[in-house]
This record gives C-alpha cells, sequence and structure tokens, in this order.
C-alpha cells in the first residue's frame, strides 16, 4: 500500500468554527496583528506550535485516571521516573512544569555572568534563560543550517571545528555547559545526525565539559537517524534514541512535544552533586521533586506519551504528514527550508516577499497574511523574534533569517485539513507581490514577539 494513514480512530472530537474576512481582518486589527494576542476560538487551524496541543491517546487517559496525587512518593511519579529512565538513561530525573523551568533550573545552577553556552541552534526560551544569568549564548550550526534552500540530511548538526574553536578562545573555564537541540527547533526543525552527536560528545568531554541535549523532539529526531543515517534502518527509534543519549551528560525536556503531553517537562543527568542543587532549586520554586509543579495525573500521561511517540507507526505517519504538507507548497514555487523538518514546516519569508527589506518585517506579514486568508495561525521566526533592538540607541539588528513556522500538533488535524492549508498558502503565495510589511509599535526587553505590537505600513 502506498497511502500512509493516520494510526488511529477518532474517538472525541473539538468542533472548530469557521469565520468570514470580515471578522478575521478585525480580530487582527484587535491584536495589533500579533497572532500571539488573538483568541484561540477564532483560529481554524492552529499551527502557532505542536507544543502542549497534542491529541492525547486512549492509554493516556486511561493512565490520567490512575493520577495518584498524594504530595511526597506518588506511584505515578516512579512511573514518570522509570519512563525517561528505559529511554534517557539518566540516573537523577526531576519533573518540572514544562521545559523553560528545567532550562532555568539548570542554566541558573551551571552559568554565570561572562560564560558563554554553544548549541547548534538555542531556542529562544534556552536563550533567554542563558542570557537571564549573564552568560552568552551562542549557535554554532552548519553552514548548511541557515541556506534555507540548500537540501542537506541533518542540517541540524553542530560545526564541530567552531565549537573546537569556540573553546580555544573562550576557555574551557568560560564553557559551564555545551547544548545540543535535536532536533534544530529555531534552524528549520531540522534533525542532528548521531554522528554528530558523537563528535560533539567527543569534543566536550575531551575539554570536560558537559553536554546536554535538549530534548523536545527526541523521538522525531531518532526517526530522521533511523531514515537517514547509515547502520541505522534496523534499528528501532527507540534504540536510537537510547544511543542518543548515552553520548550526554544530561538533557532538559519540554514534554509538550515528544511527550505527547499537554504540561510537564524534566531535567535529568548523572551528577549526583548537581542534583543536589537542583533538587533544592526545584523545591524552592517548583514543588517537591516527585512532582515538580505537575499533577500526578500529567506525569502519568507523560510516561505513556514518552513510549507511544517512539512507536514507528506514529512515526511514519508524522513524519510523513509534516513532509506533505511541505512539499505540496514547495513544487508549487513556495519557498521552504528544505528538506521539510519533523514537526513543521518553514516557509522562507525573505525569498518569498523580496520586496519587504528584514527590519520591515516580511515573516510577520506573512503570519498576517495566513490569518487573513484562512484563519490559519503561524509564529514568525525572524527579526521579530531574533532581531535585537539596541536599548540606547533603538537601532533594529535583524535575525538571521526571516522565516514562518508551520508547527503540526501531533494527532490532531487530519489530511484534509492539511490539504485546506496548502491551499491557503498558496493564495497568499499568487498575490504576494501585494504583500506589505510592518514595524513594531510596542515591544518588551526579552522574548519580545509574545507581545509585541506591531502596525502595517
Ligand atoms: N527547547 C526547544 C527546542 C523548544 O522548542 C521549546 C519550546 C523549549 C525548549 C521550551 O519548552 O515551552 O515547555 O517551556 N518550544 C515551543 C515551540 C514553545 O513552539 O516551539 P517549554
Amino acid at each position: 500500500m502506498k497511502t500512509i494513514i493516520e494510526p488511529f480512530r477518532i474517538k472525541s472530537v473539538e468542533p472548530i468554527r469557521m469565520t468570514t474576512t470580515a471578522e478575521r481582518e478585525a480580530r487582527l486589527r484587535q491584536a495589533s496583528y500579533n497572532v500571539f494576542l488573538l483568541r484561540s476560538d477564532d483560529v481554524l487551524i492552529d499551527l502557532l506550535t505542536d507544543s502542549g496541543t497534542s491529541a492525547m491517546s486512549s492509554n493516556q487517559w486511561a493512565a490520567i485516571m490512575r493520577g495518584d496525587e498524594s504530595y511526597a512518593g506518588s506511584p505515578s511519579f516512579y512511573r514518570f521516573e522509570d519512563a525517561v529512565r528505559d529511554i534517557f538513561g539518566f540516573t537523577y530525573v526531576f519533573p518540572t512544569h514544562q521545559g523553560r523551568a528545567a532550562e532555568r533550573i539548570l542554566f541558573s545552577l551551571k552559568c554565570r555572568p561572562g560564560d558563554v553556552v554553544p548549541s547548534n541552534t538555542h531556542f529562544d526560551t534556552t536563550r533567554a534563560n542563558i542570557e537571564f544569568t549573564g552568560a552568552k549564548a551562542v549557535d554554532l550550526v552548519i553552514p548548511e543550517g541557515l541556506q534555507p534552500s540548500t537540501v542537506h540530511p541533518f542540517k541540524g548538526n553542530m560545526d564541530v571545528a567552531a565549537l573546537e574553536r569556540l573553546i580555544g578562545e573562550t576557555g574551557r573555564d568560560r564553557i559551564p555547559l555545551c547544548m545540543l537541540t535535536v532536533t534544530n527547533n529555531s534552524g528549520g526543525g531540522q534533525p542532528v545526525s548521531m554522528a554528530n552527536v558523537r563528535a560533539v560528545s567527543e569534543t566536550c568531554r575531551r575539554h570536560g565539559i558537559p553536554l546536554y541535549i535538549d530534548a523536545c523532539r527526541f523521538a522525531e529526531n531518532a526517526w530522521f537517524i533511523k531514515q537517514r543515517e547509515q547502520g541505522y534502518g534496523e534499528k528501532r527509534p527507540i534504540e536510537i534514541a537510547r544511543e542518543m543519549f548515552r553520548y550526554a551528560d544530561g538533557a532538559t525536556m519540554s514534554a509538550k512535544k515528544d511527550g505527547l503531553a499537554n504540561i510537564g517537562g524534566f531535567v535529568a543527568s548523572n551528577d549526583a552533586e548537581l542534583a543536589q542543587r537542583e533538587r533544592n532549586l526545584l523545591i524552592l520554586t517548583e514543588g517537591f521533586p516527585t512532582y515538580g509543579g505537575l499533577a500526578g495525573r500529567d506525569l502519568e500521561a507523560i510516561a505513556v506519551g514518552l513510549h507511544e511517540a517512539l512507536e514507528e507507526d506514529y512515526l511514519l505517519y508524522r513524519i510523513t504528514s509534516t513532509t506533505y504538507l511541505g512539499t505540496h507548497i514547495a513544487s508549487q514555487g513556495v519557498p521552504i527550508v528544505q528538506p521539510p523538518g519533523g514537526h513543521a514546516v518553514y516557509i522562507d519569508a525573505a525569498a518569498m516577499f523580496p520586496h519587504i527589506p528584514p527590519l520591515q518585517l516580511p515573516g510577520q506579514a506573512l503570519v498576517a497574511e495566513l490569518y487573513r486568508e484562512a484563519g490559519i495561525r503561524s509564529v514568525e521566526i525572524g527579526t521579530v523574534m531574533f532581531g535585537r533592538r539596541d536599548p540606547v540607541s533603538g537601532e533594529e539588528t535583524p535575525g538571521p533569517m526571516e522565516l514562518v513556522r508551520l508547527a503540526i500538533p501531533r494527532r490532531v488535524y487530519t489530511q484534509s485539513h492539511v490539504d485546506y492549508v496548502v491551499e491557503a498558502i498558496l493564495n497568499v503565495h499568487a498575490r504576494r507581490e501585494a504583500v506589505r510589511g510592518y514595524r513594531f509599535v510596542e515591544q518588551a526587553p526579552f522574548l519580545r514577539h509574545f507581545s509585541a505590537r506591531f502596525e502595517p505600513l
């Protein structure tokens, strides 16, 4: 059979509401053209994020009923810890309310002002949590990772020679840890090869620098390794994931992605001394170490979800549907980051709107157009998210790329939803020359994309 189907039946449905163009125009204006400020009721197909938006399985819902809400020592925690240890292999596992809480705990204990933390590409919360400690977050993705149209099987790889240079220039003492984001979300959801994980790990170990994996999409990364890397085709995704984490000293995880849960995360390592300090900080800000800011039922949902995310039928469907969206718009001339990522398709807004310069926010323009056209919500990953405004001069520096991400929630939308999205994008593409840029009218000093207000030019 050639047709790859959704490997599930639908037991419970959630209605979505059609809106008129006039309604969407009004909502967009009320939201100051920032789709984070829309009400989700006014969104038809929500591709803002794949985070916390998964549909849970009947097994996860069954596990939720088993959730034990004891303050300390809940069996739900031990099932969660077993699942994490089974896949990730780390000794010390602390639940957190989501990924950024794990990051805050890790970085606030490891980083000092003037330190440097390399990664392939830091996600925005990772970068912000590092910078909040006074340390510097440095992106060292391979050059291909910054070229949207270049096809490369592992565009999320870190440039190992650049890492060596950074360590030489900065000195090992100023690098408290190295991160590797799998898949590389801010670089197009592109995977990291096992060979690269191994090489980065070897470099870090030689210099005595701990390597942490930002593991949000570890199962999707494992699937790409299975498909694209020699020697892994016959291995099960769980075996590939276990090998990946053997090369690392720890991990931070947002269970809202490949945990197939609606909330949760964890920080894990083999470092007993660090774990003790993490435990103390966790109690101060998240909760007792056997719940870490989560309900027992959430821990149960994650324990089941982590293994479901590694099932082959699921991963085949998952990656195929993202690829379907990417190849159908690309074949009609829409410039996308090639090849399509695991959890998302990234449109190159700079290439789609060559008449809109970076500081006129071409990505923001496309995000607004997709909502106006068809009620689709996407997210800008360009100058709004990664550009900088000099606090003194007010001068704006553009981000490295002008991308718009269409993130696909897990197990939520069907093939016809994806076909509708394809049609909407092609309609906007057909009238691209008439689309104009935007400017900021209000912005916050950190993570400005969440709350910024815009005006059309
Ligand atoms: N690391 C990566 C690579 C991420 O993609 C995210 C979240 C986080 C860390 C933080 O996790 O949201 O649970 O605190 N990414 C979401 C997204 C928000 O839309 O890509 P969190």
